[in-house]
């Protein structure tokens, strides 16, 4: 199994009953009941083909595979939720149609692809906390939030939010967003650099401070 999908798999907790929405493959899942993480879980998949591909990965497993978007018609109970491997808006979308199931459940970790700052944002408008952001390296960088329902702090929608992991591979993830930002003030028109060249500054100085 990839690092990306190893790293989602440490934050579930040993005994959860978890939903993973857009399984597709359904690795995840059955890296964790190979582990002993989990005894029974959920999936769900919008598409045909991944949904067959995902009860097949998933036969003699514990679990139920449910062609349907996100949870929106899905009953059942569980502590965790797990949505990764997409696009923010996409994730948004998943969230809002279903909003007062996703209020009710533990734990929801969130795997954007891109967008993350839309993302943070709109965690934050809809009371979504993050309690835990965490970063990996895996060919390209991941960004992995584990959010809950409730009210937060306001904090910095592009540095990250108050319940960062500070390790490196925070620090080479912002090392990587201030060097997109670089490439592309060089060629965006002169009303856009200011916030680009704002946000350069207020990466730079969060690369400075960490005295790691
Ligand atoms: C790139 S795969 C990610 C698979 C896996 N979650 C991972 O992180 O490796 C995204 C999957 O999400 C599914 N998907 C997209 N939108 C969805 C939705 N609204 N509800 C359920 N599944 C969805 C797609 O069909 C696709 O199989």
């Amino acid at each position: 199994m990839n690092k990306r999908l190893k790293k989602i798999a440490d934050s579930i907790s040993k005994g959860s009953v978890i939903v993973d929405i857009g399984s597709d493959h359904a690795y995840l899942l059955k890296y964790l009941f190979d582990n002993g993480i989990v005894e029974k879980s959920y999936a769900t998949e919008i598409a045909k083909g991944p949904y067959e591909v995902c009860k097949k990965n998933l036969q003699g497993y514990d679990s139920e595979v449910f062609l349907m978007s996100g949870i929106k018609g899905f009953n059942e109970g569980v502590d965790t939720a797990v949505i990764a491997g997409m696009g923010a808006f996409t994730i948004i979308d998943i969230l809002k149609d279903s909003i007062e199931k996703f209020r009710s459940i533990e734990k929801i970790i969130l795997q954007p692809m891109q967008n993350i700052y839309d993302l943070r944002i709109w965690l934050f408008q809809n009371d979504f906390r993050i309690v835990k952001e965490n970063y990996i390296f895996d060919n390209k960088h991941y960004c992995i939030l584990e959010v809950q329902s409730g009210k937060s702090q306001e904090y910095d929608f592009l540095l990250g939010s108050e319940n960062i992991v500070y390790d490196e591979e925070y620090k080479s993830y912002l090392k990587n967003e201030l060097r997109l930002r670089e490439n592309l003030v060089k060629k965006v028109p002169s009303e856009r650099k200011k916030h680009i060249m704002d946000e350069i500054n207020r990466l730079s100085e969060r690369i400075i401070s960490l005295k790691y």
